[in-house]
C-alpha cells in the first residue's frame, strides 16, 4: 500500500506557532510531527508516500528531503493554490495510481498508532470505496460526524456538526483508505473538499463507505491545548510508537540530550525532556513534564513546569514558567511569569519584572 498525507492546510489554529513552519513540522516531544506519521506507515509496510503540500513547499522538502533518513521514499505533489482536502488527493493521485492496491490517505495533523494493516483488511472484506476511520469524542463539533448502520456503511456525514446535528459520538479520525476508483470521482485542478462535498456525494450516489473503529490512541495535534496534551500523553507512555532513533520508550523517564551542563543543585524531576546542548542554572527546577528543545538556557532559580519549551530559548534568572507553549529563540525575562495557557510565537521577548 501507498500513503498520501494532507500538510497543506495553514494550521490557523495553532498560530502563532505555526507562523514560520508548517503544522506538520512542529516539535512533537523533540521530532518534527510528521516522523511520527512516517514511523507508523512504515510499522504497517507502507514505505512510499507523497506529502500533498501547498504553503512553504521548500521548507517541507529541505527538512524531508528523500526520506532515506526515516526509512521511506518521499514524493512531494504541490498546489499552487490551496486545492481543498479532497483536491490536495486528487492532486497526489499521479504518484499513488497505477495498480489496484488501495490508498491510505492521513490528515497531517494526527498523532496515532491506528492500525492500518487491519483497517486495509477491513476495507477489502466490505469491498469499500472509502474507509473512515472512526474515533468516539464526548464533543464531536469540531470534528467530522458520521452517521452509520449496523452492518458498518456510512449513512451520513456531517462536517462540522451542530449540537443539535450532534446525534452521533464518532468523529472522522482524518484517516482513510481510498480505492484508486475513489480518484476518479474527484474533479481534476479544482478546490474540493473530503469532508463537505466528497463524502456526502458519494454518500447520495449509493457508493459503498464504510466505517472502521478501532481501540487506538488518537489526537489531532490542530490547537495549543490538543499539542500540548499531545507531549502529556506522549511522556506518560500512551502512544507506543514512537519516531525512528528515539532513545527512549515507556513512562516515568528523564531524558536528557548530550552536551547539556545542568547544575548540580539544580532540581530535575520526571517524566520530561531535555534536548541537546541545554544549560540548566543554580536551584533551577525543571518540573515534571516539561519539554525544553535544543541549546535552552534556563538560568538560576528559574522554575519550568508542564511546558513545551522549543529551541534556543533564554529562561531568565527566577522566572516562572507553567503550562505554556514557547517558541523557538524566545527571551524570558527575570522573575517574569508565563501562566498556564500562554502560547508565545517565535521570537517573543517578555520583559523583567519589575515592582515598580
Ligand atoms: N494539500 C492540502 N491542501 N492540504 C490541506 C488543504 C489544502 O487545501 N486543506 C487542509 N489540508 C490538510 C491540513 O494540513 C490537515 O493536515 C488536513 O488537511 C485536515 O485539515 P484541517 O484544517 O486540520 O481540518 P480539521 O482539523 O478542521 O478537520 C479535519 O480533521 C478532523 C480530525 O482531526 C476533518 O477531516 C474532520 O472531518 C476530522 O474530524
Ligand atoms: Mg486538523
Amino acid at each position: 500500500m501507498k500513503a498520501i498525507i494532507l500538510v497543506g492546510g495553514e494550521g490557523t489554529r495553532l498560530r502563532p506557532l505555526t507562523l514560520h513552519r508548517l503544522k506538520s513540522m512542529v516539535p512533537m516531544a523533540g521530532r518534527p510531527f510528521l516522523e511520527y506519521q512516517f514511523a507508523l506507515l512504515r510499522r504497517h509496510h507502507v514505505r512510499e508516500i507523497t506529502l500533498s503540500i501547498c504553503h512553504k513547499p521548500d521548507l517541507i522538502r529541505r527538512a524531508f528531503g528523500s526520506g532515506k533518513k526515516y526509512g521511506v521514499t518521499l514524493h512531494y505533489a504541490t498546489e499552487d493554490k490551496p486545492l481543498g482536502t479532497a483536491g490536495a488527493i486528487k492532486n497526489a493521485e499521479r504518484y499513488v495510481a497505477g495498480g489496484r492496491e488501495p490508498v491510505a490517505v492521513l490528515n497531517g495533523d494526527e498523532l496515532t498508532d491506528w492500525d492500518f494493516t487491519r483497517m486495509a483488511a477491513f476495507h477489502q472484506k466490505h469491498g469499500a470505496l472509502i474507509t473512515i476511520g472512526l474515533t468516539w469524542i464526548a464533543d464531536p463539533t469540531s470534528y467530522g460526524l458520521v452517521l452509520f448502520n449496523s452492518r458498518g456503511r456510512v449513512t451520513r456525514f456531517v462536517e462540522k456538526p451542530s449540537l443539535d446535528e450532534a446525534r452521533s459520538h464518532w468523529i472522522n479520525s482524518g484517516l482513510y483508505i481510498f480505492n484508486p476508483r475513489a480518484f476518479t470521482l474527484i474533479p481534476e485542478g479544482a478546490a474540493y473538499s473530503a469532508e463537505r462535498e466528497l463524502f456526502p456525494n458519494v454518500l447520495k450516489q449509493g457508493e459503498c463507505v464504510c466505517a472502521y473503529a478501532g481501540r487506538h490512541y488518537w489526537k489531532d495535534i490542530g490547537t495549543p491545548a490538543k499539542y500540548h496534551q499531545a507531549h502529556i500523553d506522549i511522556l506518560e507512555g500512551r502512544l507506543p510508537m514512537l519516531p525512528v532513533g528515539t532513545p527512549w520508550r515507556g513512562k516515568h523517564r528523564l531524558r536528557i540530550g548530550r552536551a547539556c551542563r545542568l547544575h548540580q543543585t539544580a532540581r530535575l524531576y520526571d517524566p520530561g525532556i531535555i534536548g541537546d546542548n541545554c544549560q540548566v542554572g543554580e536551584e533551577a527546577q525543571i518540573g515534571e513534564f516539561a519539554v525544553l528543545g535544543r541549546r535552552v538556557k534556563v538560568e538560576p532559580r528559574a522554575v519550568l513546569q508542564r511546558c513545551v519549551i522549543w529551541d534556543e530559548v533564554v529562561v531568565g534568572e527566577g522566572a516562572r514558567l507553567t503550562g505554556c507553549l514557547v517558541g523557538a529563540g524566545c527571551r524570558i525575562g527575570r522573575y517574569a511569569q508565563v501562566s498556564p495557557g500562554a502560547v508565545l510565537g517565535d521570537n517573543a521577548v517578555i520583559p523583567d519584572y519589575s515592582q515598580v
